[in-house]
């Protein structure tokens, strides 16, 4: 939510920041903006709708000059996407600019008192409290009004802060929000995500809670919440910087669906060694995974499906109850906990503030958390027990497909090596699982080789109302994920049934030509969700399914079927929703729609 970037040095300010926002623009895009300082005075230039507005506006950023700046991609939460609205605000008098990722909770309360005390405010946004109240500590040390502002102010933030009497400076300071902060020889950089900064630096700095950043064109302090100086440990970041651009695909969410046989290579070869599953950043001994009573995964969206997914297998495999939540739900109901349970939190941005909050209630309650996390550094990894990185590099498009392939991986392993500690399986069988898994890149390959045939039929569907997507068991998470990805991006409404619960009411809803996704990747289930398939197909509905190669006479009861590759049945999700993600882009594309950007979504979900 949201995305701030800010650049002080030898260098212009604002074509660095729009560059920066650019790569941003996923965390927000319904208004953006600038604040650059031009050796007098701060200049503001904000603009509605996506980013291409602001740099028309200023001309790439030529009509900016300046050496220090900060910028703002917004998503909105407290008033409309407006002018007015639009980041970076300012205090009263113009002379303190910020931009804010978060949520100030007491903004209300912040601006009823300074409102007595005189202060004038033009937006309808929480984040005009911060310049406001800068404004009302400050005796000249910025230092010192902005660590006063940190105690007074409740929620989340990060924040990026100039001062016209400053001019050698830019501010920073974080907490619940992502921000990092990085250096070249031209100059100090501070970005919500490290695709911002890629292009100049790749040595950042991870911003901790509640601390407070000093950036000169020469130097970065960094500073606790109280204003005492601290030390901070660099980080280099190893992604490749093609992994933030397009490279000839016309979308992000296209090139991130074909990146998925890497994903899967990258987030399984190095947990497998000579025929074993090894998470050593598991930090769990053998006789620890016995000891387990219960697993509980929680998490948001796709990652909640993939926690779904883990069910089954966790459960079939290692025969070790599993609990499964969504974060929004799971903060709010008082869980009952107990220490001899793990919790699961599972999370790309690694920045969702539920999930993020469900972790935190997961350690008051005294449970060991695993996080299966993408991105390296965040809010998620460093506070969580243990991580299991998913590389799968950066994801861009706001609707998930690599990470989501990845973290499924993430699941499988852990229910291998969980399944073996725990007697379950034989070393045999567990060989076999890993064989399987090499398997799927090559067979991810083999289905994106149909992508043709999937645009072909998705241009069937691009004036579809409704469509149903049905399965049971495993095919009932694949159908949740595959619901998922076309609603968000095509605005096509769409629903997941356990196919079992679709006669309790819904089928009500199925009419001639209704479009009814049915998954069949499970034997054991197969003939009943065939049985489902012929009630819907009787009542009107046209039948696409997805089974295993063989399953031919699937073709009686589906009108239009796609085919995966044979697979352990409990990997079949890492296949069976290539084709369900390539069915959802292509309909948006067929569609005209802002595949990457779709409308009210942002990627990084750090508010309630
Ligand atoms: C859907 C999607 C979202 C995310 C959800 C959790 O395509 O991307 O549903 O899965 O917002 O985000 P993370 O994984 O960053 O916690």
């Amino acid at each position: 939510m949201c995305g701030i970037v800010g650049y002080i040095g030898k260098q212009q300010a604002a074509e660095i920041i729009l560059n920066g926002l650019e790569k941003l623009e996923y965390r927000g895009y319904d208004s953006a903006g600038l604040a650059v300082f031009d050796g007098e005075k701060i200049n503001i230039s904000k603009s509605v709708g996506r980013l291409k507005a602001l740099e028309e506006l200023t001309h790439g950023g030529e009509t900016m000059p300046g050496n220090i700046g900060i910028g703002h991609t917004r998503w909105a939460t407290h008033g409309e996407p407006s002018e007015t609205n639009a980041h970076p605000h300012l205090n009263s008098k113009g002379t303190i600019a910020v931009v804010h990722n978060g949520i100030i909770e007491n903004y209300i309360k912040l601006r009823n008192k300074l409102t007595k005390k005189g202060y004038e405010f033009k937006s309808e946004t929480d984040t005009e409290v911060i310049p406001q109240l800068i404004d009302y500590y400050y005796k000249g040390d910025p230092l010192e009004a902005i660590s006063k502002v940190i105690h007074r102010v409740e929620g989340s933030y990060s924040l990026g802060i100039i001062f016209e009497d400053h001019p050698g400076e830019i501010f920073a300071a974080r907490k619940s929000s992502p921000l990092i902060v990085g250096k070249n020889d031209s100059g100090s950089f501070i970005g919500s995500d490290v695709p911002a900064l890629l292009k100049y630096t790749r040595k950042v700095y991870y911003i901790g809670e509640e601390e407070i950043v000093r950036l000169t064109p020469d130097e970065i302090n960094f500073y606790d919440a109280d204003g005492e100086e601290i030390e901070k440990q660099i980080t280099e970041i190893k992604w490749d910087a093609n992994a933030a651009e397009k490279g000839g695909y016309d979308h992000f969410m296209l090139k991130e669906i074909f990146e998925e046989p890497k994903t899967v290579r990258d987030t399984l070869n190095p947990r497998i060694r000579d025929g074993r599953v090894m998470i050593e950043e598991l930090n769990m001994t053998d006789e620890e995974i016995r000891d387990l009573r219960k697993i509980v995964i929680v998490a948001c969206g796709s990652a909640y499906h993939v926690g779904v997914s883990a069910r089954y297998v966790l459960e079939g495999m290692a025969r070790i109850p599993v609990e499964v939540d969504v974060a929004s739900e799971f903060r709010y109901r008082n869980p009952i906990l107990s220490k001899d349970e793990l919790v699961i939190v599972i999370s790309q941005s690694g920045e969702t503030a539920d999930t993020l909050e469900a972790l935190r209630l997961a350690h008051s309650s005294g449970c060991k958390v695993l996080a299966i996390v993408n991105v390296v550094g965040s809010s998620i990894a460093r506070e969580a027990d243990s991580v299991m990185y998913t590389w799968a590099g950066p994801e861009i498009s706001v609707a998930t497909t690599k990470a989501y392939s990845a973290q499924l991986i993430a699941a499988y392993l852990i229910a291998i090596k969980f399944a073996y500690a725990r007697d379950m399986i034989s070393s045999a069988e567990m060989k076999e699982y890993i064989e399987d898994l090499k398997k799927l890149p090559d067979q991810i390959d083999l289905l994106l080789g149909g992508k043709e045939r999937m645009q072909r039929f998705a241009n069937r569907y691009v004036a579809a109302r409704d469509v149903f997507y049905i399965g049971r068991g495993i095919d009932y998470a694949i159908a949740l994920e595959g619901s998922l990805k076309l609603k968000e991006i095509s605005y096509i409404h769409s629903e997941a049934y356990a196919a079992g619960e679709l006669k309790h009411g819904t089928i009500s809803l199925i009419e001639d030509g209704t479009l009814v996704v049915s998954v069949a990747t499970q034997k054991d289930l197969y003939q009943k969700e065939i049985s489902n398939m012929v009630e819907v197909k009787t009542r009107g509905a046209f039948v696409m399914a997805v089974t295993n190669e063989g399953n031919s006479e699937i073709e009686k009861a589906a009108d239009y079927v796609v085919y995966i590759p044979e697979t352990n049945k409990y990997f079949a999700n890492s296949l069976a929703i290539i084709p369900l993600q390539l069915f959802g882009y292509y309909i948006s594309v067929g569609r005209g729609l802002d595949v990457d950007h779709p409308r009210n979504l942002a990627k990084s979900v750090t508010v309630e």
